[in-house]
């Protein structure tokens, strides 16, 4: 049986003209237990469509530990004809009615144990090609709150500069860690803008290229990822999470798999697998 609740958005907040944050509280005000990294599926009435409600999947960018609102953040899909959601969704301001499943999804949920029953202690590596940034946002609160002791490391590559959606967010959590001390809150944040050459880009210092570049070795020494975390990534200290355009999974694996690492779709007779993704196509 679908479980279907009725909610409220509460808060909104445009980005730019195709990106939007925004927050919905359901109506009984129940927001379910759920695991960082899970989906949801909200259905929006259009009205070019009689009211009817349209029902499509959004990654939480909000934590379990918060509950107090859903948050997500969203793209309008303009091309080649506007979404039915998304087009809704951009109408849409606070108070308006819309309707949630309950949270779902292990495509990228947060790796607790070994296939062996050890606890997984590996170095997290999220990557998150432009919203899908939205299951890390909720991966390093959630951790965070824990007080989760592991290495975490969040890259997000967008086309704009203004598209680095949670910058702010991340560098805080980055701040904190190097004033707490790696052994309290281990977290580092690096942003890859995809289109340097255009003028709206020309303040941008970063890392430039699509976010998979992070993995890629320069002149044949160590990528840009090894160096921040000062060591080569092999399958035993580093596990990755990847959410974005197919393209980018590919990207990523491009890197990956002739050193070895599987992921969880394709795991090892063993259990084993370094790599869980969530792909929009
Ligand atoms: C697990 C999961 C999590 C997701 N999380 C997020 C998230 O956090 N943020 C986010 O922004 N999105 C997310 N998505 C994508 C989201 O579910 C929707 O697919 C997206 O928002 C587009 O919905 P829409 O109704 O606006 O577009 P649709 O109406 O479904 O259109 C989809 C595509 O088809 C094209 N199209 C529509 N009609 C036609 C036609 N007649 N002929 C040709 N082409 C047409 C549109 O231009 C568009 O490119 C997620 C998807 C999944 C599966
Ligand atoms: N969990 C999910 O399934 C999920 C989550 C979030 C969003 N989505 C959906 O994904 C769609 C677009 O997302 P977005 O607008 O956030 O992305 P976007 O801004 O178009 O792209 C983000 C980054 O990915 C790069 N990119 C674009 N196409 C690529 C490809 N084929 N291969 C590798 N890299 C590519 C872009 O580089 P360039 O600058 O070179 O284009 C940019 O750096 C939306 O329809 C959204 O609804 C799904």
């Amino acid at each position: 049986m679908v479980v279907e609740n009725k909610a409220t958005i509460t808060y909104v907040q445009l980005l730019k003209e195709d990106l939007v944050v925004f927050r919905v509280v359901p109506n009984d005000g129940i927001i379910p237990n759920y695991k960082a990294g899970q989906f949801i599926t909200l259905g929006i009435p259009v009205i070019s469509e009689n009211y009817k409600t349209v029902r499509r999947a959004y990654s939480l960018a909000s934590h379990p530990e918060n509950r107090k609102y859903y948050e997500f953040v969203v793209r309008w899909v303009r091309k080649p004809l506007p979404g039915r959601v998304t087009t809704q969704i951009f109408y849409a301001s606070e108070g308006d009615k819309v309707t949630l499943g309950l949270p779902t999804g292990n495509a990228l949920t947060i790796n607790e144990r070994l296939h062996d029953g050890r606890k997984d202690d590996r170095r997290i590596v999220c990557v998150g090609g432009g919203t899908g940034i939205a299951p890390f946002v909720s991966f390093a609160k959630h951790l965070h709150a824990v007080g989760d002791k592991r290495e975490i490391v969040v890259l997000h590559g967008a086309s704009y500069v203004d598209e680095l959606s949670y910058r702010d967010t991340f560098t805080k959590l980055e701040e904190e860690s190097l004033d707490r001390g790696k052994d309290q809150w281990n977290f580092r944040y690096r942003a890859a803008v995809s289109r340097p050459q255009e003028w709206f880009n020309r303040a941008w210092k970063g890392q430039t290229g699509r976010v998979e570049n992070f993995l890629r070795a320069r002149d044949g020494g160590k990528s840009p990822l090894e160096e921040l975390v000062g060591e080569k990534i092999t399958t035993e200290n580093t596990s990755f999470y990847i959410c974005g355009w197919q393209g980018t999974i590919d990207g990523v694996m491009d890197f990956l798999s002739p050193q070895g690492f599987v992921t969880y779709h394709d795991k090892r007779e063993d259990g084993s697998f370094e790599v869980k993704y969530e792909s929009y196509g």
